[in-house]
């Protein structure tokens, strides 16, 4: 069984063949989480890009758990020179073999300069083949026609779940998303990335209605600290 659950923002728990992964952790800064860095378990931590609002609790919690950062490279080094450990360095379009299924390096227009000025290579979201199905995380991105390219996982099924942000303003909003869900044509569609503050507020039972309405996907809500399974 997979379980994901939402921990508000961009931030992920998922649980699946055995491993515990967390998707850009932000937690202890985050006016939305119930739960703080130090109470959480992570195999691995996956990092979308490096806005503050993806990384801020990824150094602390891999030093504490000894879980495996998966990134792009520059990322990756950054972690590293902060004393992680374990990172596997990636990069846009490609994909590793890991203890819980295939992760892909998808494209996400964005930005992401690490929160000390660094470099943060490029942005991007995960496709993630796992043993219950397919799973895509769009990350903080626009909308993009290659979209269409991720309606499959690596094994040819089609999207399980698709999260995708609909906050506007700095990422994809709920019309762009309509959008994005009829290119991704996944089973269940979550939002995310919207409420944390004022300028990404958005009425998600009206975007509920349009899924519902313009979609052949199954619209999911959940309010952080919820799950979903697959
Ligand atoms: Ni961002
Ligand atoms: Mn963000």
């Amino acid at each position: 069984m997979t379980k994901l659950t939402w921990l508000g923002h961009g931030t992920w728990s998922i649980e699946t063949a055995g491993k515990h992964l967390l998707l850009d952790p932000f937690l202890d800064d985050s006016p939305v989480a119930l739960v703080r860095s130090a109470d959480v378990v992570a195999d691995y931590i996956l990092v979308s890009h490096g806005h503050y609002d993806h990384v801020a609790d990824v150094v602390k919690i891999a030093l504490r758990t000894g879980a495996t950062v998966v990134s792009n490279f520059e990322i990756c080094e950054w972690v590293a020179k902060q004393g992680v450990k374990q990172t596997e360095p990636m990069n846009l379009g490609g994909s590793i073999a890991t203890p819980f299924g295939r992760v892909k390096s998808t494209i996400a227009h964005h930005s992401s300069v690490l929160p000390d000025g660094a470099a943060g290579g490029n942005p991007g979201g995960f496709l993630l083949t796992l043993a219950d199905g397919a799973v895509y995380f769009a990350c903080d991105t626009a909308l993009f026609s290659d979209m269409a390219l991720y309606a499959r996982g690596e094994n040819g099924a089609p999207l399980e779940l698709a999260v995708l942000p609909i906050g506007d303003r700095f990422t994809m909003g709920p019309s762009d998303s309509i959008e994005a869900i009829k290119l991704l044509r996944p089973r269940r569609v979550l939002p995310a990335h919207y409420n944390t503050w004022p300028p990404i507020a958005q009425d998600v039972d009206a975007w509920t209605k349009r899924v519902r309405d313009e979609t052949d996907a199954e619209p999911v809500v959940l309010k952080p600290g919820e799950s979903v399974s697959l």
